[in-house]
């Protein structure tokens, strides 16, 4: 192809979640946009995710990642109406809550001082008993001691998200290349040019790294030792006759199980550091069978249905890398988001696509997700 064929305004380098929805608002917003995948679309973490949008299960202090997560997790109503527009895509947006339930007494008394700082920005959380819970959902084991209910911790179906902001970033213009992997930068003086790819070499001034898991391969082509280390989450799923559970049953981060609207229940994750060998193992389900029953022991007798894994991409403090290279200028990365990559996705997007058009979504909160940071990040 010639030069002005392989010419965009931003070339986005990863065709997950989060590259998908940076394509969407930089297209909308009238840029000249191509995503370049080494594989297909969603073929990594998100497709693997359970979906959820657990600002408030999974994050338990308030900070930058909570609030960037509020944020993005508030978005989600009416992003799925206008990318149903655009695309005929239903992401399955399911707004039922979540139970974090606590298993024991001990960890009854955590979670009572979780609700009670959660309740500072939504006042619906409570504490449940046993026998309340039980009321709410009567599939749930007897022994558990309570729980905290979140009514705003939704899910959606990550692929079809992945889909639709991809779809929609195609209805305002984007190109979207797949088996193509980018290999390198192509840089003039202080300014990065555009990328060598295993099909040429493609041209922009701006380039986003959106590889999740694999951005510290990539990265260190541009002389930046970026910590992204893989976590391994393995899941499977349950199809059941009639519903067993309505809302999302949380524990821990130990286990979860995700009633999905085409009436399989989502159970996951193990988390298997530093490998990004996408096996499932004998092992790491029965693990999560052994906690999954513990909390819903009918799950017995459902129908087996699937096992898959993702690889999460870690930071090491938990946080995205969300910036500007400090030596290329439109160099930028957004990976990083590891168990929350799904619920950011929205907000990611938003907060990108500012950035490149040199605002600042906030510039407190932006200070934290820099990259300069990836030198005190310890594991
Ligand atoms: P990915 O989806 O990994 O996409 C990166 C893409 O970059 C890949 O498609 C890859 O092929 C491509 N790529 C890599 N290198 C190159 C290259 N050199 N050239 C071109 N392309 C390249 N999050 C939630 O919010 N809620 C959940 O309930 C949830 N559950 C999860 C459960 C499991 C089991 C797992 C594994 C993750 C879960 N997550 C969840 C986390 C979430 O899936 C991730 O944070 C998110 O998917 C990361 O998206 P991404 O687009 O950054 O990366
Ligand atoms: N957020 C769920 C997971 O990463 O397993």
């Amino acid at each position: 192809m010639d030069k002005v064929g392989n010419s965009f305004d931003v070339a986005i380098i990863g065709g997950g979640i989060n590259g998908s929805s940076i394509a969407y608002q930089l297209s909308k917003m009238g840029r000249k946009v191509i995503i370049i995948e080494k594989e297909r679309l969603a073929c990594q973490a998100s497709s693997a995710a359970a979906g959820m949008l657990a600002a408030q299960a999974e994050i338990e202090q308030d900070g930058p990642l909570f609030q960037l997560a509020l944020k993005g997790q508030a978005m989600f109503s009416t992003l799925s109406s206008e990318l149903f527009e655009y695309t005929g895509i239903d992401i399955d947006y399911v707004n039922k809550g979540m139970l974090k339930i606590a298993e024991t007494e001990e960890i009854a008394e955590e979670v009572k001082k979780q609700v009670a700082f959660q309740r500072n920005w939504d006042p619906t959380i409570k504490w449940l008993d046993s026998k309340e819970l039980r009321e709410m959902e009567p599939a749930l084991s007897p022994s558990v001691s309570g729980g905290m209910y979140l009514p705003n911790d939704g899910h959606v179906q990550p692929s079809k998200l992945t889909q639709a902001f991809a779809k929609a970033a195609v209805y305002f213009g984007a190109e979207i290349r797949e088996n193509t992997e980018v290999l390198s930068f192509i840089y003039e003086n202080d300014q990065v040019k555009g990328v060598k790819t295993t099909n040429g070499i493609i041209h922009s001034n701006q380039v986003v790294v959106a590889t999740g898991a694999w951005a510290a391969k990539l990265m260190s082509e541009s002389g930046l030792d970026l910590r992204v280390y893989p976590v391994k989450g393995e899941c499977f799923s349950i199809q059941t006759e009639k519903p067993m559970i309505n809302t999302t049953i949380f524990s821990d981060k130990r286990c979860y199980l995700v009633p999905k609207r085409n009436g399989e229940i989502y159970i996951g994750a193990t988390m298997i550091e530093d490998t990004f060998d996408n096996k499932v193992t004998p092992g790491g389900i029965a693990t999560l069978i052994e906690r999954a029953t513990q909390l819903v022991p009918q799950i017995k007798e459902a129908t087996w249905e699937r096992v898959w894994s993702g690889i999460r991409p870690q930071t090491g403090d938990g946080l995205p890398y969300l910036g500007e290279h400090p030596r290329w200028k439109g160099l930028f990365v957004a990976a990083g988001h590891f168990r929350n990559g799904i619920l950011l996705s929205p907000i990611t997007g938003k907060l990108v696509a500012d950035l490149l058009a040199g605002r600042l979504l906030d510039e407190v909160l932006h200070s934290a997700f820099l990259l300069e940071r990836h030198k005190e990040t310890a594991r």
